[in-house]
């Protein structure tokens, strides 16, 4: 049975229960972290504790731990459930209080994280890329939240899954901001793209790491705004997310991007993010 934690204990998931005044029931008055563990390591935790403190600054909630007290729960709490590769989930509402829009006063957050294994993706992913579709980005202007209130999200992920493929890839004003659950890359003449960070899209530590790793390998890249055009024309096109890493995207409106294969400098990048995953367990 896993284990999670909830307002400073650890305790059975079955047994775990909220309340259902919690208004991060309610209204989706909260924000979360997903957060990767690899051989019992949170990775880029450091990353992931800043942006929660955005995500808490951006709602107006005070954060109830210091990164060093949120460090020994999320440990603790992987430790105690034991998997090899996992992912950890933590959530941070407003409390428990009468259902009104406007904060209530004198009220404590709930505290809410959980570890889930990372089942990694089918081989052929890797091999041969995923499809995708581009949608309509109908979301708010404040995407860079990592809020718990994704309807749009769930919406325009489930537009993709009834296509039978894997994710949306959003645009705005015909520029392309993330896909539904992930950031966004193409590859335009030899230059790794993503877009630039702004309010209407989040930004992502895997994200990030892939641009760290490009200037360290000398690989070109550019934050810069991609347009619907060029995605369709891009050689590459690949998503990042913290629990997909690097994922190729090969087809696209139903359309091959570049050779229809993943193409060479994903090889080069996703091997270049195996090795930093590694080289931290030395
Ligand atoms: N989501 N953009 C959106 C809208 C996301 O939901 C995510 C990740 C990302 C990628 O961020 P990161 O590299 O920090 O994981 C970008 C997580 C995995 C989720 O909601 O489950």
């Amino acid at each position: 049975m896993s284990i999670v934690f909830l307002n400073g204990e650890f305790e059975n998931a079955e047994q775990a229960k909220v309340s259902v005044f919690d208004r991060g029931f309610l209204l989706g008055d909260g924000v979360y972290e997903v957060i990767p563990a690899y051989s019992g390591a949170l990775f880029r935790i450091e990353e992931h504790l800043d942006r929660l403190q955005q995500s808490l600054d951006a709602i107006r909630l005070t954060n109830p731990y210091s990164h060093s007290q949120w460090q020994g729960i999320l440990n603790d709490l992987v430790k105690q459930n034991n998997h090899t590769d996992a992912s950890v989930y933590l959530q941070v509402t407003r409390g428990v209080a009468i259902r009104d829009h406007a904060f209530p006063s004198d009220v404590r957050p709930t505290v809410f994280a959980m570890v889930n294994k990372i089942t990694p993706l089918s081989a052929d992913y890797y091999e041969n890329g995923v499809a995708a579709i581009t949608l309509d980005d109908n979301r708010w202007s404040r995407c860079n939240i990592k809020a718990i209130s994704l309807l749009p999200n769930v919406l325009l992920r489930q537009q993709a899954v009834d296509q039978g493929v894997a994710e949306a890839i959003l645009i705005r004003d015909g520029f392309v901001t993330e896909g539904a659950a992930s950031n966004a890359f193409a590859v335009i003449n030899g230059v790794v793209t993503t877009p630039p960070k702004n309010e209407h899209l989040l930004p992502g530590i895997t994200r990030d790491l892939v641009m760290e790793m490009a200037k360290q390998h000398g690989i070109p890249n550019a934050e810069s705004q991609i347009s619907l055009a060029q995605l369709q024309s891009a050689d590459e096109v690949w998503l990042t997310s913290s629990t997909k890493e690097i994922l190729p995207v090969t087809q696209l409106d139903k359309k091959s991007v570049g050779s229809g294969k993943p193409g060479d400098i994903w090889h080069r990048m996703s091997k270049i993010y195996g090795h930093f995953k590694k080289t931290l367990h030395l």
